[in-house]
């Protein structure tokens, strides 16, 4: 079975540079690239839904000049794919608190959904300064400012995914097995997929050994 929606950690871009002996902007370059084309595959195998997570709302603790270049690159990324994004009808979204970005950088990001909001294919959110942590207490506070009984229901429609179908898959690149803070609350019954390979070093091959990966696995549901 073909996941509806994937969710990926792409890690270690720092690592693929240094192992280079290049600067650490020149991983999150090449995750750029790598961005590209694995968004390009998940249309082609299939998925549904594919959910990137591109800056933490930890990543704020980064040196200044390492925040800057991934701004950069976050803008050199809408000038340069979005032609591409809507012309192979990805519906684009966001999750994570924009309010943190400067304003040029959120009218770009803006700018980037609205032109993708006609779409009907594949979405691709992107996470940006997201944080399960933050993500649950923003919707916390907004259904008690609501008031009224809450539910699993009005519960999962005040977080960020809410347009997004359930959660099956997550994968983090680089061997680290951890989910720092993503997902939290929507990873409840996913599978998880470790893989070693760098996330600049990740294409349609290795998501096609993932996407096989979780064809063999069981999900049960806490059913037998
Ligand atoms: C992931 O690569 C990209 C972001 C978190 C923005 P890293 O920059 O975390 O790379 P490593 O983990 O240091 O190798
Ligand atoms: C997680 O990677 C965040 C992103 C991939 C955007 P990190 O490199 O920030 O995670 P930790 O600090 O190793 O847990
Ligand atoms: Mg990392």
């Amino acid at each position: 079975m073909i996941p509806r929606h994937v969710a990926i950690i792409m890690d270690g871009n720092g690592r693929w540079a240094k192992r280079r002996l290049l600067p650490r902007v020149a991983g999150h370059r090449a995750g750029v690239e790598a961005v590209r084309k694995v968004t390009r595959a998940a249309r082609e195998q299939g998925v549904e839904a594919l959910t990137l997570y591109a800056f933490s709302s930890e990543n704020w603790r980064r040196p200044e000049e390492e925040i800057g270049d991934l701004m950069g690159l976050l803008k050199h990324f809408i000038g340069e794919h979005l032609d591409e994004l809507a012309a192979d009808g990805i519906r684009l979204s966001i999750i994570g608190d924009l309010s943190a970005f400067s304003p040029d950088i959120r009218a770009l990001v803006e700018g980037a959904i609205a032109r993708c909001a006609v779409n009907t294919g594949p979405q691709l959110a992107i996470a940006l300064n997201y944080g399960s942590h933050d993500e649950i207490l923003r919707a916390a506070n907004r259904l008690a400012e609501e008031g009224g009984p809450i539910d699993k229901v009005r519960f999962e429609a005040a977080l960020y995914t809410a347009d997004l179908p359930p959660l099956d898959l997550v994968i983090r690149t680089s061997g680290e097995q951890r989910l720092s803070n993503f997902l939290l609350w929507q990873a409840a019954y996913a599978e998880l997929i470790f893989v070693d390979t760098l996330w600049p070093d990740f294409d349609g091959g290795a998501l096609a050994d993932a996407l096989a990966e979780f064809a063999r696995r069981e999900r049960r549901f806490g059913g037998r």
